[in-house]
C-alpha cells in the first residue's frame, strides 16, 4: 500500500517536471527565453545556463554525498558512532566551497549587469517611451512624434532605448526573446536598452501582477528591415484611405466620433497630433481619477491605422472582423474587466448600440489603413 502510494507520488512529480520542462524550455514557444534574438536576452540566457549548470553540479555532488553516507554509515549495531560535531576541517571546507562558487558566479553576473545596464549612445538609438496602463501598452516615439498602442515597431540591428513608465499601477515590460523584465512604475522612469537581431514578430508580456487581466496584458514587437521601418514611419504619417459617403464604413465613422472618440484617438497621422494626444491621454486620466466610479472617460489605446494592427485587446486575439465585432459587442467575452466595458456609455442599458451599428464601427476601424499598403504592413488581409 505504502509503496504504491510512493510510486504514484513519484510518477506525478515526474510528469509535472516533464510538463514544466516542455512548457518552458521549447525555443519554438513564442515566449521562450531559450531562443534569444538579441544581445541582451543572449547575455541573460547565458548567465542563466551558467548558473543552472553549476547548480546541477552542486546538486549531484551534495545528493550523491547524502546517498553515499546514508548507505555507507547506516546503523549496523548499537554502538555509538564516532562523533564529529565541531570538526574544524569540515566546517572550514563547507564554508569555503560555497564562497568560491558565489565568487565564480558573481564574475559573469557583474559583467552582465554592466553590459545590460549601461545605456548606449542616444544619438544613434531609437528612443521609445513605453507606458503601462491597466491593461495595455502605450508606445510613443518622441523623436519621430508617433504614438501607437500594443504594437512596437522597430528596425533590426539598431540600439533601442526604452523609457519605461506607468500611468496607474505597477506593470513590467518584457519581451522574452529580446529583453526585460523592467518594472513600469508610476511617477518614476526606468530605462532599458536592447537590440533585435532579426526581423519578425515577437511577443511581449506584462510581467508584474497588475490586476484582474494581468495575464492578458500583452503586446507584439514587429522588427522590420531598416527600409520597412522607414516605410512604417511614413505610413504612420499618412492619412487612411477615405470612406465613401453612405457606406457602412462611413456610418461607422459617425458612430465612432459620437461614441468612442472621447477616449480613442484615431487621427495621429496629422501634423502636431503627437502633443495633442499626449495632452488628451493625460486629461482622460485626470478625468477618470476625479470620479473612478462614474467617469465616462478613461485613458485608452490610440487607434491610428488600427486596420493594420495584428491583434486586438492588447495582443489577445487576431485582429479580424469577427473578433472585432465580438470585442465591441462585449469586451468581457474576450477580456474580462476592461475599463472600456466599465466606463463607456455604450455599455449602459439605455444607450446600447444595435448589432448593425456595432458591425459598422468594426468595418470602419478595419478600414483605417493607408491607401497603399507597403511591405511594412504585416497584416496582409
Ligand atoms: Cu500589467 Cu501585469
Amino acid at each position: 500500500m505504502f509503496s504504491n502510494r510512493t510510486g504514484l507520488i513519484f510518477n506525478m512529480a515526474l510528469m509535472m517536471l516533464l510538463s514544466f520542462a516542455l512548457m518552458s524550455c521549447t525555443p519554438e514557444n513564442p515566449q521562450s527565453t531559450f531562443d534569444a534574438q538579441g544581445p541582451i536576452s543572449e547575455i541573460q540566457k547565458n548567465l542563466f545556463l551558467f548558473t543552472f549548470w553549476i547548480a546541477v553540479i552542486v546538486f549531484i555532488v551534495v545528493e550523491g554525498a547524502i546517498i553515499f553516507v546514508t548507505f555507507k554509515y547506516r546503523r549496523k549495531n548499537d554502538d555509538l558512532p564516532a562523533q564529529i560535531h565541531g570538526n574544524l576541517k569540515l566546517e572550514i571546507t563547507w564554508t569555503i566551497i560555497p564562497a568560491i562558487i558565489i565568487v565564480i558566479i558573481s564574475v559573469p553576473t557583474v559583467f552582465g549587469i554592466w553590459e545590460t545596464q549601461v545605456m548606449p549612445d542616444e544619438e544613434d538609438a531609437i528612443i521609445i517611451d513605453a507606458v503601462g496602463h491597466q491593461w495595455w501598452f502605450e508606445f510613443k516615439y518622441p523623436l519621430e512624434e508617433i504614438v501607437t498602442a500594443n504594437e512596437l515597431h522597430l528596425p533590426e540591428d539598431k540600439n533601442v532605448i526604452v523609457n519605461i513608465e506607468s500611468q496607474d499601477v505597477l506593470h513590467s515590460f518584457w519581451i522574452p526573446k529580446i529583453a526585460g523584465k523592467v518594472d513600469m512604475v508610476p511617477n518614476h522612469e526606468n530605462k532599458l536598452w536592447f537590440r533585435a537581431d532579426n526581423p519578425g514578430i515577437y511577443y511581449g508580456q506584462c510581467a508584474e501582477f497588475c490586476g484582474i487581466v494581468h495575464a492578458m496584458m500583452r503586446f507584439r514587437v514587429i522588427v522590420h528591415t531598416e527600409e520597412d521601418y522607414q516605410r512604417w514611419i511614413e505610413e504612420m504619417r499618412t492619412p487612411p484611405k477615405s470612406v465613401s459617403s453612405g457606406s457602412d464604413e462611413d456610418e461607422g465613422r459617425k458612430l465612432f466620433v459620437g461614441n468612442c472618440s472621447m477616449c480613442h484617438t484615431n487621427d495621429s497621422y496629422k501634423k502636431a497630433a503627437y502633443h495633442k494626444e499626449i495632452n488628451s491621454q493625460y486629461n482622460r486620466w485626470e478625468e477618470w481619477k476625479k470620479d473612478k466610479e462614474n467617469s465616462a472617460i478613461v485613458s485608452a489605446p490610440n487607434l491610428t491605422h488600427f486596420g493594420n494592427r495584428l491583434t486586438l485587446g492588447a495582443g489577445i486575439k487576431e485582429n479580424n472582423y469577427e473578433n472585432l465585432v465580438k470585442w465591441i459587442e462585449n469586451p468581457d467575452s474576450i477580456k474580462i474587466g476592461t475599463r472600456m466595458k466599465n466606463h463607456a456609455s455604450i455599455y449602459n442599458a439605455d444607450i446600447k448600440l444595435t448589432d448593425q451599428e456595432i458591425q459598422q464601427i468594426a468595418k470602419y476601424l478595419l478600414s483605417l489603413k493607408p491607401e497603399n499598403e507597403t511591405t511594412a504592413t504585416y497584416n496582409k488581409e
